[in-house]
């Protein structure tokens, strides 16, 4: 079975960030989503694997290489236009050609083992796709299937606006060569994308197998701040401390904190879980719970919760960053608290309030 990658979308819900990197890229506990979505298809024998790539095509290139840092054999397949899920799979036909394959969408993430989900499906069969469904609060946001009395799937929608079920399509397939002549046979949709949902539902009607199975655990489609964020504090939940960088006597760690080599905290109290990556310096702060500091940051004299903070961004002068995402090289400073999103190399300084009738 091949692995089909798409890392090829514009991020438009993610800038100023995705303006000058790709959201595939974006770290969860100091880790590109991307390389965790390799390590999983690589986790279950999936090592053919096909990368679709768009503007950001030399990033993703400079970050994956030629997989074999994993084990794996990347080929990359340039899409022409961001025309679509469905028209990446037309692209990709040469790549794919009657393999059955994994389409992984590159900024998705989910809890569950992705080998309970591929079980016995690349021996072959009838059966064309097989989806995976997740309950969801906001199923407007999503693909939508509607399941049939005999709880198997009669119809899938692209972002409803009247969502008659809340199954959300997670951004994990899996085609037999069937999904071919589906991507080929839909037109365009509103947003003028060749939708997957649009293919599988071709499939469906035509009365091919599509098979479905729900998730247990978390799904979240990253491509936003807030879900980003809670991401990575999902993530996080999961580590286990190790301190390798330098701890002085005047600072504390509680519960899970991972310190990289090479990183100092000095006079500081870190609240797992807490992830600080190599060359970072902490100094005379509060971070935490649930912050990822990149390599080569700085925070002093600033308390951090709940953040991703992308390599070499500095964080000072008593500001009090909440559910924040930093790009890399970005400056906060400044007393004052406040939640963003930072493209790269932005500087914010935050000032105090003033009260009415100040001077
Ligand atoms: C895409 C699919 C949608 C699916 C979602 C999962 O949406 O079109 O059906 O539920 O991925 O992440 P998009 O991110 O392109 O809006």
């Amino acid at each position: 079975m091949k692995g089909l990658i798409l890392a090829g979308g514009s991020g438009r819900r993610l800038r100023p960030l995705t303006h000058t990197s790709a959201k595939q890229l974006v770290p969860i506990a100091n880790k590109p989503i991307l390389h965790y979505v390799i390590e999983d298809l690589v986790g279950v024998g999936v090592t053919d694997l096909g990368i679709v790539v768009g503007d950001t095509a030399d990033e993703i290139r400079a970050s994956v290489g030629d997989g074999s840092r994993w084990g794996a054999t990347v080929t990359y397949i340039e899409q022409s236009a961001p025309l679509g899920l469905a028209h990446a799979v037309v692209e990709a036909g040469g790549f794919l050609g009657d393999d059955r394959f994994v389409m992984y969408l590159g900024d998705n993430m989910f809890e569950d083992s992705l080998e309970a989900v591929v079980d016995g499906f690349a021996e072959g069969g009838v059966v064309s796709a097989r989806l995976l469904l997740s309950r969801v609060d906001d199923p407007g946001s999503f693909g939508v299937a509607e399941l049939g009395n005999d709880g198997s799937i009669c119809r899938l929608v692209e972002k409803p606006d009247d969502p008659r079920s809340d199954l959300a399509l997670v951004g994990v397939y899996l085609f037999g060569p069937a999904i071919h002549e589906a991507v080929r046979s839909i037109e365009p949709s509103a947003r003028g994308e060749l939708e997957i949902t649009d293919a599988i539902s071709w499939l469906v009607d035509r009365g091919d197998t599509v098979e479905h199975r729900l998730l247990d655990g978390w799904w979240i489609d990253t491509g936003k701040k807030d879900p980003l964020l809670e991401c990575n504090r999902l993530v996080l939940d999961g580590i286990v401390g190790e301190v390798a960088g330098s701890v002085d006597d005047t600072s504390r760690l509680d519960g899970m904190v991972r310190v990289g080599a090479g990183a100092e905290v000095v006079d500081s109290t870190l609240v797992g879980p807490v992830v600080v990556a190599a060359g970072a310096r902490i100094q005379g702060s509060r971070v935490g719970p649930y912050v990822s500091v990149g390599a080569d940051c700085t925070i002093t004299g600033a308390t951090v919760d709940h953040s991703v903070l992308m390599d070499s961004s500095r964080v000072a002068g008593g500001a009090h960053l909440s559910d924040s995402v930093l790009g890399r090289h970005a400056e906060v400073s400044g007393g004052g608290s406040a939640s963003l999103l930072l493209g790269d190399h932005s500087v914010v300084e935050l000032g105090e309030s003033r009260g009415v009738g100040g001077d």
